[in-house]
C-alpha cells in the first residue's frame, strides 16, 4: 500500500521539472514538519512506524539512526522538520554560503531514470548564511541530529577560501551540531583544487583552530567532517587523507558526486555535472574503502553515494562507515527506502 502510495506521486512528479518537483516535495516537508500531528501517518510513510533503529554514537553525538539525509537535499533548511519526523537520524543542512547566490542558469538538474541517477548541476544555491542561521532555531526531536554543510561563494579565489569557511563556522557553531567543510563539489570553479595537500593543509588549520575557539566559547563539542571527490586518484587520495589527518579534522565524508560517466543508458547521459545514484553505488564504496584502509581507525566516516538498496547500506558500513547518507535513493524509491534501510 505505502509503495503504491509513492509510486502514484512519483509518477507525476516525475512529469514535472526536477529542480520544480524537489521544490514542491521540499515545500509538502515544511507543512508537514509543522503539523506534530502528521507525525505518525509520516512514520508510515517510511515504513518504520514507531521504531527508530539502531541507535549511533559517534563523537560525542547521539543518532537515532545510521541513516541521514545527505547535503543537498535540504539546502536553505526548509524542509528539515519534515524530514526528521519521517524518522531519519540526521540531516545535513546546505550547502550554504556566506552571502546570497542564485547558482547556475536552469535546467541544472536531470533525472536519468533508465540508471536511476540524476546529473546536477546547480552550483551552491542559497539564500545564504543568516537565512539559514536563522531557519535552525528551536527544538529538535531526541536523537535527531541537525548538521550543516558549508561552501564557499562563487567569486571568491580559492585563496582566500578559508575566510569565508571561517566566516561561516562562526555563524553555525551555536546552531548545528556538526560542521562539513565541502570541497568537492563539481559546480564551483576550482573548489575541488583545494582537495590538493598544499591548499587543504593551511585551509584545515585555520577552519580547525576556528572551530577549536567556538568550541571553547559554547563550552561543548562541534565535530568538523570534511567531504571528498569520488575522483580523486589513488596517489591523491591518499594525500589528501593525510593531510587530513595531520590537522586533526573529526572525520570524512565519502562521496560528493562524480563528474565521471561510467556506463549510462539515459540520452542525457552527456550533461556537464555531478552525477550521483545507483551509477555512483560502487566507485563511492570503493573510495570509502580505500579511506579507511589508509587512515586506519582515527576517521569518522560517514558513506554517501548511490545507497539505493539495504545491501548499498550494509556495504557502507562494513567498508567503514559509521552512518550512511542518501540522496538520489530518496528521489527513486521514496520515503519507504528509510524502512527498507533500517528494518
Ligand atoms: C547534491 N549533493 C550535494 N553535496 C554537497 O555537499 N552540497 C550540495 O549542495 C549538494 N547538492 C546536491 C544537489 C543535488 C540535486 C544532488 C543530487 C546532490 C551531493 C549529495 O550530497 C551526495 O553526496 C551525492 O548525491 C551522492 O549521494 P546519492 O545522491 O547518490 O545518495
Amino acid at each position: 500500500m505505502r509503495e503504491m502510495r509513492y509510486s502514484s506521486l512519483r509518477g507525476w512528479l516525475f512529469r514535472l521539472d526536477p529542480e520544480w518537483a524537489h521544490g514542491a516535495t521540499l515545500n509538502l516537508l515544511r507543512v508537514a514538519g509543522a503539523l506534530p500531528v502528521l507525525s505518525p501517518w509520516l512514520r508510515r510513510l517510511s515504513g518504520i512506524g514507531k521504531a527508530s533503529g539502531v541507535p549511533v554514537e559517534l563523537l560525542g553525538l547521539g543518532f537515532r539512526n545510521s541513516v541521514g539525509i545527505a547535503a543537498g537535499y535540504d539546502k536553505d533548511a526548509l524542509g528539515w522538520r519534515g524530514l526528521a519526523a519521517l524518522g531519519f537520524g540526521h540531516v545535513e543542512i546546505g550547502t550554504v554560503t556566506p552571502r546570497p547566490q542564485p547558482g547556475n542558469p536552469r535546467p541544472r538538474v536531470f533525472r536519468l531514470a533508465e540508471d536511476r541517477s540524476l546529473i546536477n548541476r546547480l552550483g551552491f544555491p542559497s539564500r545564504g548564511a543568516a537565512f539559514v542561521a536563522n531557519r535552525l532555531a528551536g527544538t529538535r526531536p531526541p536523537g535527531f541530529v541537525l548538521g550543516v554543510n558549508l561552501g564557499k561563494q562563487r567569486d571568491t579565489p580559492i585563496e582566500r577560501a578559508a575566510d569565508d569557511y571561517e566566516f561561516l563556522v562562526e555563524v553555525f557553531a551555536a546552531r548545528a551540531d556538526y560542521l562539513v567543510v565541502n570541497i568537492s563539489s563539481p559546480n564551483t570553479p576550482e573548489l575541488r583544487r583545494l582537495q590538493e595537500a598544499r591548499h587543504l593543509k593551511p585551509l584545515l588549520a585555520r577552519v580547525r583552530a576556528c572551530r577549536d575557539e567556538q568550541a571553547t566559547r559554547l563550552g561543548r563539542r562541534i565535530p568538523l567532517w570534511v567531504k571528498l571527490s569520488p575522483d580523486l586518484e589513488a596517489r591523491d587520495l591518499e594525500q589528501t587523507i593525510d593531510a587530513i589527518l595531520d590537522s586533526t579534522v573529526d572525520g570524512v565524508i565519502a562521496t560528493n558526486t562524480t563528474v565521471a560517466r561510467p556506463d549510462l543508458r539515459s540520452p542525457l547521459a552527456a550533461e556537464p555535472g555531478g552525477l550521483s545514484g545507483a551509477a555512483l553505488t560502487a566507485p563511492s564504496t570503493a573510495i570509502l574503502s580505500r579511506i579507511r584502509h589508509h587512515a586506519g581507525p582515527a576517521l569518522a566516516l560517514i558513506g554517501c553515494g548511490g545507497v539505493m538498496t539495504r545491501a548499498d547500506h550494509d556495504a557502507k558500513r562494513t567498508a567503514g562507515a559509521s552512518l550512511v547518507q542518501i540522496y538520489t535513493g530518496l528521489v527513486y524509491e521514496g520515503p519507504a527506502l528509510l524502512g527498507r534501510l533500517l528494518l
